[in-house]
């Protein structure tokens, strides 16, 4: 009997500006769970399911860039993104992500469409391959599993 091997996967999450905050951040929006909880969550789901996950984070909108511009050299596979505020702004995140070609999912904390006018325009959605938004931290997780369920 044959038993296909699947190579490891490689999954980079990415964090945009303020996120850093999570836990102290107005946790009536996004809830009382930090950052470093979040990334330990899907470190361990996916060493679980024998996937590198490998977290960044970066109040600078060009380190996120420098950081996509690795993941295609990397050996990253997918990415998962909260751009935070980056998200309804910025052309040039959707550039590297679109250069990049690597599958993606953004997610957000809070349900971006039931907040201010602004916050319902995103850069990025029109090119991810999925968009969680308003299921706080569980998103994440639930963006990896599939991330890691599809072919
Ligand atoms: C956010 C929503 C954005 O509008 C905001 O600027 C953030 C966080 C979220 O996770 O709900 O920083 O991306």
């Amino acid at each position: 009997m044959w038993v296909k091997i699947r190579p490891m996967q490689t999954i980079l999450v990415l964090h945009g500006p303020n996120l850093n905050l999570l836990g102290a951040r107005e946790p009536g929006i996004y809830g009382a769970t930090t950052l470093e909880e979040i990334d330990r969550r899907l470190c361990e789901r996916g060493a679980q399911r024998g996937a590198a996950v490998t977290p960044f984070q970066s109040n600078w909108e060009g380190a996120l860039i420098d950081r996509i511009h690795a993941a295609r050299q990397d050996g990253t596979e997918g990415l998962i993104i909260n751009p935070g505020g980056l998200t309804h702004t910025s052309v040039s995140l959707r550039d590297a992500l679109a250069a990049a070609a690597l599958p993606f999912i953004e997610v957000h904390l809070s349900n971006v469409y039931a907040r201010e006018p602004f916050r319902q325009v995103s850069y990025l959605s029109p090119i991810a391959l999925g968009v969680i938004s308003g299921l706080g931290a569980r998103g994440y997780e639930l963006a990896l599993d599939y991330l890691l369920d599809k072919d």
